[in-house]
């Protein structure tokens, strides 16, 4: 079945049939991964740009993964290393590599709405890697994966989201992922890192991390962007950790089952402890894991990858 969505600019708006369809490719694609042969021959011919204008560990090698395992060509592109850094703007760069034929392009940027505004200057599919502060879809969907294949389901999970929400793509697309998929959500870290505008995600908010963790099927823990705290956003790392970080005694009054979840990379000792993040109820690396077939689900099917088959 083909998904409503032409490109994935974030999770806001997407239909429930859509993020349905792409956990069910995804979980489809993750019995290819445990093959001998991992490669399927379904989008050969198809050519994916791998745009990282910011820094990236996961996200960008599991587009590259993904795109090689359905058969696809990719290019990586770096920024720092393009003529971009000679002034060339952003539009020209696109449209340049647009003329060299390519069907996909993946971007990452600093900077709110760059996807969107390739897909306008271009005629090629766009999927947002993560754009500034405002979403980072794949994250989510594989996020979400994770907590489906934990629980057998996701209406009615309890999903805590503890951090720097103010600043987190992350809790923004998990937020209006999780919302369309009937989970609820509660928002949790220092007033100075939550955004004003809470009441239009339709969850709760706390700035009581106990009273957060308390009920919650899903603890998600954020990154501390440790450039905000020169900013003042919070007075300092020890009283973060103090009052917001994750220790396994703070776990105490966690529900008897429940995972938790960091879309990395960690501050280990600082939002999160190692003996919490390497422990039992951790899904980290499962969700690593999942980031592969949910990236190979995405460019399948916004890269009419099903009329291949
Ligand atoms: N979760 C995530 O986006 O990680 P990277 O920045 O390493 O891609």
């Amino acid at each position: 079945m083909a998904i409503s969505i032409k490109h994935l600019f974030g999770l806001r708006g997407v239909p429930a049939t859509d993020i349905t369809q792409i956990l069910k490719t995804a979980d489809n694609f993750k019995e290819v991964l445990t093959r001998p042969i991992k490669t399927v021959p379904i989008m050969r011919g198809k050519t994916v740009l791998n745009s990282f204008f910011e820094d990236s560990t996961r996200t960008r090698t599991s587009f590259e993964l993904a795109a090689k395992r359905l058969s696809c060509d990719i290019v990586n592109f770096s920024a720092s290393t393009s003529s971009i850094k000679k002034g060339e703007t952003l539009r020209d760069t696109v449209r340049n590599i647009e003329a060299m034929k390519i069907d996909i392009v993946v971007v990452r940027h600093k900077s709110t709405g760059v996807p969107k505004y390739i897909a306008d200057c271009t005629n090629t599919t766009v999927i947002n890697a993560g754009d500034g502060a405002n979403e980072h879809p794949t994250q989510a969907l594989l996020d979400i994966l994770t907590m489906q294949e934990n629980f057998g389901r996701l209406k009615g999970l309890r999903v805590a989201i503890i951090g720097d929400i103010l600043h987190s793509r992350v809790a923004r697309s998990n937020t209006w992922g999780l919302k369309s998929m009937g989970a609820s959500v509660v928002l949790c870290g220092p007033k100075t890192l939550m955004p004003p505008y809470t009441e239009e995600f339709g969850v709760d908010v706390t700035y009581d991390v106990n009273e957060a963790i308390e009920e919650a099927d899903v603890i998600m823990i954020l990154r501390i962007q440790l450039e905000r705290q020169s900013s003042g956003l919070f007075p300092s790392l020890n009283e973060y950790r103090e009052r917001f970080g994750i220790t396994r005694e703070r776990l105490r009054v966690c529900k008897k089952r429940f995972i938790i979840m960091h879309p990395g990379p960690i501050n280990r000792g600082l939002e999160l402890d190692s003996d919490v993040a390497d422990g039992e109820n951790s899904v980290i690396l499962d969700q690593v894991t999942n980031g592969v077939a949910v990236r190979m689900a995405c460019l399948y099917l916004l890269g009419g990858g099903q009329q291949n088959e």
